[in-house]
Order: C-alpha cells, then sequence, then structure tokens
C-alpha cells in the first residue's frame, strides 16, 4: 500500500503553535536567497527539500513527498538510481571535469548521433537555455538572417529570445531585455498555420529559424502541424529548431523527431541527457553544425560554442548510464502506460468535480488546464489553491508546468497522486467558493 502523511494537519499544527517544528529553513531562505527561491517559478507551499531516493523527496522539516516534479524533468529514472549514482561514483574517482574532450563526452555524443533522426554531431553545453542559444546563434550565422519565428507561450529557457516567446503573448518581456531583442522575434501561434503563414509572408526572406517546442507546454501538435512547418522551412530556407530540452527521451528514446515522424535541422537536448546533472547538447547537420568547428575560427561566420563545464564527464557518465535505462526494451510502453492513468485519473477528478479545465500532455506528462471561466474564482486562484492542497497531502507537482512521471512511480503511486488531486480540488473549492477565501489561500 502507498503511504505518504498528509500534511494538511501538521501544517495547521504549526500555524496553531509555531513551537512544534523546528526553524523552517525556508524561512531563512528568504534572507538569503532572493524571494527565497531557487528559480522564478514558485512553489504555493514554501519547502526546502533535503533529500530524495526513487520516487520520494523529503524536506527539512521531515516531511515525505512522492515527486511529481522530479527536478523539473531530468530525473526519469527517479532520485539517486543505482546506475546513475554507481556511474557517477565511479567518475567521481577519475576525474570531475577536464574541459576538453574526454571519453564519457565523447561516448555520449556517439550515443546522440545513433539517433536516428537529424543530428550528425554534436556540441555540448552545460544547461537547456545555452543549448537553445546556440542552436539560434548556428541558424542566424548559417542563413546569414537574424529574425527568429517563435511561439506565443512557449518556453525555451532563460535567454532574451525565450522570455519574449514566454510572455509573447502580450508581447511583454522581462525586465533586463532590450527593446532591441524583440525586433529579430518573429511570434506565430502554436498549431495555427495560418498563423505562421502570415509570419512567412511578411518575414520569410529575413527568418533564420522556426524554434518550436514540438510539445508545447505539454500540449500536443495537431496532425500534420509540424509537417507543414517543415514543409515550409524548407521551401523558405529557414531552419527548423526543435527545442528537445523537455521532449528528448521522454516522448520516446528518438524524442519529439521519433514521436511525431518529423525531422528538424536543430535539435536541442537537456533535463535527461545529462541524468540530473548539468548538461545539454546541440545537434543537427554536420553542414550547420560545421559552423562551430573551432578549425574555422578565423571564418566570418565562425560560431562561438563554448563553455567551462561543457561536456563535463561526471554528467555524460550521468546520461549515459540514464540513457542505458531507457534504452531497455519496453521502457517506454510502461511509461506511457503510467501517463495514461494519470491524465484519466485527473481528468476524471476533474469532471466528478464538476471542474472545467482539461488535461493535456502524452508519454510520461500531464498537466492540468484549468479554464478561467464559471469557476468558482478565477482559474489561476484555483489552481494555486488545489497545488497548495495537493502539496499538503503529499504530492510535489507544480500544476503551473505538469506531473512528470518517472520509470520508478508505480500505478499504486499514480492513483495515490490522483486521490490526492481529487481532496485537493475538494478543498480548494471550498476556500475558494467565496471571494473572502480566495483571498485567504
Ligand atoms: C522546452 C525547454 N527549453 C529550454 C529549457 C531551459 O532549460 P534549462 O532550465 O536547463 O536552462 C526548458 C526548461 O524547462 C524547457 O522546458
Amino acid at each position: 500500500m502507498v503511504q505518504v502523511a498528509s500534511h494538511v494537519d501538521r501544517q495547521e499544527d504549526s500555524r496553531s503553535n509555531p513551537t512544534v517544528l523546528p526553524p523552517p529553513a525556508e524561512v531563512r531562505a528568504d534572507d538569503v536567497l532572493v524571494g527565497g527561491s531557487n528559480s522564478a517559478f514558485l512553489l504555493p507551499v514554501k519547502l526546502c527539500l533535503e533529500r530524495g531516493a526513487g520516487s520520494r523527496v523529503w524536506d527539512t522539516n521531515g516531511r515525505e513527498y512522492m515527486d511529481f516534479l522530479l527536478a523539473s524533468g531530468p530525473l526519469i529514472l527517479g532520485h539517486s538510481h543505482p546506475r546513475v549514482c554507481e556511474a557517477v561514483t565511479r567518475q567521481l574517482s577519475n576525474g570531475t571535469a577536464f574541459h576538453t574532450l574526454n571519453r564519457p563526452a565523447l561516448e555520449l555524443a556517439s550515443r546522440l548521433v545513433d539517433i536516428p533522426g537529424c543530428v550528425e554531431t554534436v556540441r555540448f553545453a552545460s544547461t537547456g537555455t545555452e543549448a537553445v542559444m546556440h542552436a539560434v546563434r548556428l541558424a542566424r550565422a548559417y542563413t546569414g538572417r537574424d529574425k527568429v519565428l517563435i511561439f506565443a507561450g512557449s518556453y525555451h529557457g532563460s535567454h532574451d529570445l525565450s522570455i519574449i516567446g514566454y510572455r509573447g503573448a502580450v508581447r511583454a518581456k522581462s525586465g533586463g531585455v532590450p527593446d532591441s531583442a524583440l525586433e529579430d522575434a518573429v511570434i506565430a501561434r502554436f498549431n495555427d498555420i495560418d498563423s505562421v503563414e502570415a509570419s512567412f509572408a511578411t518575414h520569410g526572406s529575413s527568418l533564420a529559424a522556426v524554434l518550436i517546442e514540438p510539445q508545447q507546454r505539454s500540449l500536443d501538435p495537431l496532425p500534420e502541424f509540424l509537417t507543414r512547418l517543415a514543409q515550409l522551412c524548407r521551401s523558405s530556407g529557414v531552419l527548423l529548431i526543435f527545442d528537445e530540452v523537455l521532449t528528448g527521451f521522454r516522448l520516446a528514446f528518438g524524442g519529439a523527431q521519433e514521436y511525431y515522424g518529423v525531422e528538424p535541422d536543430l535539435v536541442c537536448y537537456g533535463k535527461i541527457v545529462g541524468g540530473g546533472f548539468p548538461l545539454s547538447a546541440i545537434g543537427g547537420r554536420r553542414q550547420i553544425m560545421r559552423l562551430a568547428d573551432p578549425a574555422l575560427q578565423s571564418a566570418p561566420n565562425f560560431v562561438h560554442i563554448s563553455g567551462t563545464l561543457s561536456g563535463n564527464p561526471v554528467s555524460a557518465v550521468a546520461g549515459l548510464a540514464t540513457l542505458a535505462e531507457l534504452d531497455k526494451p519496453g521502457v517506454y510502453d510502461h511509461l506511457h502506460r503510467l501517463g495514461e492513468r494519470l491524465r484519466g485519473g485527473l481528468a476524471w477528478q476533474l469532471n466528478t468535480h464538476g471542474i472545467e479545465g482539461s488535461v493535456i500532455g502524452s508519454g510520461p506528462i500531464a498537466a492540468v488546464r484549468f479554464s478561467d471561466s464559471d469557476q468558482p474564482g478565477s482559474g489561476l486562484a484555483l489552481r494555486e489553491a488545489v497545488n497548495r492542497e495537493l502539496i499538503l497531502r503529499g504530492v510535489l507537482a507544480q500544476l503551473q508546468t505538469r506531473f512528470y512521471i518517472s520509470l520508478v512511480h508505480t500505478e499504486a503511486e499514480i492513483d495515490f497522486a490522483v486521490d490526492a488531486f481529487g481532496g485537493a480540488l475538494r478543498a480548494a473549492i471550498e476556500r475558494t467558493s467565496s471571494a473572502e477565501g480566495l483571498l485567504a489561500v
């Protein structure tokens, strides 16, 4: 039987009697980390994690959570998988960083070029952000054009172009992104080929690339959308970049290229490829990638792609160990089955509780979208309230993004999460059914 202690009562305890629990680390975090956070996103419950094993994590107050955050996706084998730990431990005594060509990085590169699709050569970096940034730079150098088409609401990391896309629905941008960055961004709508055609009609001859999450924010592409996009790119001399930071090795071993059967010109990998350690890769056709060949340093369109820890051997062995597990027979069938079970359960709960919304995603991904209308409170407030209740019930997930599923999650754990989601919905509906309730969340 699956057990994770509900933290609802303990949370109430700590509110009424602050001495019950030791001083929470998350309070100190407010003083020393900006916003008490590690990133631009906040969980609706303050917690500080201390330990992870398999499908579980524990916070500094000893609370256990069933983890569907999985470090924002890299841990498809769960926390501290024995094969990954073995490989990393071995590597730790063989050298932790080289910067130069090293055996684990070479082996991992060989693994990546063996994947059917467009990847003929690769260059490593450390984060998904960097991989996308470098892919865009390669596309600009290759085509001699500057503009890049991105999709409103997409996410490609923390670089300027990505922020414009992520907040692109309102054409807003992050502080510190110069207005000039907007000039080179062309924004179309995902799954709307007419909007892409219109952008091509206006900007086609100055577009270097179309940068796309093939499954945008957990939303599958409509049939033919990617194929049509690839055709448009090809006929206009525009490079197609698949940002597979999230989908790579997740939807299928060959990622979105394999899953949707469409081949881009360049691919960005991150998250899973480093097995939970910092590593990313840009791969693609040889004639494009060769622009980053150091032997061409003096060529006018040489592309600088470098990083002190790029191709780090510890990350590379973690990535290799992870890919070895994923390459075993039946793995993706299993992951997809777990995903279907979770999506089905979450949708059933929404329906049962009369909540307007949908559950999207495929493979080991499930995302809940609360609709904005006809809800007690706005969809956004409800989502935050449900997310909070979910975490208090011992299920760690970020509803703003998605549930990530790992190979170590069991069907019983999926069912536990579904039940917890039902409980969270009930509690959140009660809280959000009045304006006062909403404010109290
Ligand atoms: C599709 C996509 N691209 C790029 C990134 C950025 O990767 P990183 O956070 O490693 O910089 C992310 C991160 O979530 C992502 O989901």
